[in-house]
């Protein structure tokens, strides 16, 4: 079509410069009428999109979280929050509707008043005997031939733009910087050396400062415990050996090699991790446990029992077969976070992160899963978070944090002897224990 019309207006410019100089003053108004209501229409079709975005944020809100809705009586709130976005891109809706609907009738008002001017003129040309009729009737019909492709060059915007602002926000997504994939050196299995340099962290480059010159170290097999008040940084700075985020100061060593070092992957799959929250697959039990690997029926069994959690699932209709649900919604909170660490056991892996991996569990089965976290930690780095503080009493150092600074370091004893805040957070713990 584009080039249809710049060959047509080139063979107007032959028949009759003149006229043709006249459309060529004309058609640039066109032209720029259209493009206004293009710009109208690509900031209509961003908003439109980002309005869908929300909408289907709500909806997933909605029906992912029912049960505090219900519980909340949250149900009129969140139909009026559907309900006020569906009406505001509705009003979205119908403007892009009108936008791209005025396009068309006004080019083509516009253009017939084009060929009204063109026509006159020629009509007064030809009166001075400036043109003939043959000569005339090439030029219009040349001219009514360049409306329908400029026509189709018009009428292609609509999508044009829409795709575009689409086009934008997925770029804008694939844009992103990708995970750094590490340096190419190897790791078959680490001994589980773990040492923390001066190591520094905030969220995002403006953010304060969530932890501030932390440092400690680990031998091969040692159990580290991290102990403190909630939001003193206890989850991030594990967050951190996994390159879940790179610390903006100082080095985090595993074997005496900067972890930015080492291939990611190979690092990664030195670690189990165990974490506050338990994320499972709407998958069967057994690839729950081998999450990442296939699943050797053997190894599973044995990883449930460690984790005593065999007896309960034994006990269903099909055994390790069965489905977990959405998020493991058909296991109770304790069963989910014993799951999780019969999938830590399956992992085998030289370092260990338990954040909180028994806090769901009752004291009989916390007090079994402890057992078998215990013979797990043997010959692993383990680096143990927990706030009931008698289940780090044996720990070979405790950190204690405050405010994202290790504020206390030494033994149980040691700690108890110094008489700070962790000898003040356990006599909370005993009092309420005795009580
Ligand atoms: N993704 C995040 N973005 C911004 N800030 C965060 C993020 N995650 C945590 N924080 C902040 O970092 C601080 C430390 O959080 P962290 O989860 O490490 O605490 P914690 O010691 O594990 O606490 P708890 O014992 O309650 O689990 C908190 O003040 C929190 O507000
Ligand atoms: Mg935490």
């Amino acid at each position: 079509d584009s080039l249809t019309v710049f060959f047509l207006l080139g063979y107007l410019f032959i028949l009759n410069w003149r006229l043709t100089l006249i459309v060529a003053v004309l058609l640039p108004a066109i032209g720029w009428l259209v493009s206004k209501i293009n710009r109208r229409l690509r900031r209509l079709n961003r908003e439109h999109q980002l309005l869908t975005n929300e909408l289907s944020y709500i909806v997933e809100e909605t029906v992912g979280g029912y049960k505090v809705v219900k519980v909340h009586n949250g149900e009129q709130y969140e139909m009026s929050r559907f309900g006020e976005m569906s009406r505001r891109l509705r009003g979205y809706q119908m403007r892009m509707t009108v936008s791209g609907g005025l396009a068309q009738p006004l080019t083509q008002f516009l253009a017939s008043i084009a060929l009204a001017i063109v026509v006159t003129i020629a009509v007064v040309q030809a009166s001075h005997d400036q043109t003939t009729v043959g000569g005339f009737v090439a030029f219009v019909t040349s001219m009514l031939l360049v409306i329908s492709p400029l026509k189709h060059l018009i009428d292609v915007n609509q999508p044009l733009q829409r795709g575009m602002t689409a086009a934008e926000l997925i770029f804008g997504l694939i844009d992103e910087p990708a995970e750094p994939e590490g340096g190419g050196k190897p790791l078959e299995r680490a001994r589980g050396e773990i040492e923390f340099r001066d190591v520094s962290f905030a969220y995002g480059p403006e953010g304060r400062p969530i932890l501030e010159s932390v440092y400690f170290s680990a031998a091969p097999g040692e159990m580290i415990a991290l102990a403190g008040p909630s939001g003193s940084g206890k989850t991030t700075l594990v967050n951190l050996l996994p390159r879940f985020f790179d610390p903006s100061g100082g080095q985090i060593l595993v074997d005496g090699v900067p972890l930015p070092e080492y291939d990611i992957h190979a690092l990664r799959s030195q670690i189990a991790m165990v974490s506050q929250d338990v994320t499972l697959f709407n998958d069967t039990v057994a690839n729950n446990v081998a999450y990442g690997q296939t699943a050797d029926p053997e190894r599973v069994e044995h990883a449930l029992r460690a984790a005593n959690l065999w007896d309960t699932i034994a006990a269903l209709p099909e055994g390790a077969a069965t489905l977990v649900g959405d998020n493991g919604m058909k296991l109770s909170g304790g069963q989910r976070q014993r799951l999780a660490i019969a999938r830590a056991i399956y992992k085998d892996a030289p370092i260990l992160i338990l954040d909180e991996a028994t806090s769901a569990l009752d004291s009989e089965s916390e007090r079994h899963v402890q057992a078998a976290l215990e013979t797990l930690m043997k010959g692993r780095t383990t680096l143990v978070i927990a706030h009931r503080l008698s289940t780090i009493e044996r720990a070979d150092r405790i950190l204690v944090m405050e405010a994202g600074r290790i504020v206390e370091r030494g033994s149980h004893q040691q700690l108890l002897e110094q008489r700070g805040l962790y000898a003040h957070l356990h006599k909370i713990q005993f009092q309420q224990h005795a009580a």
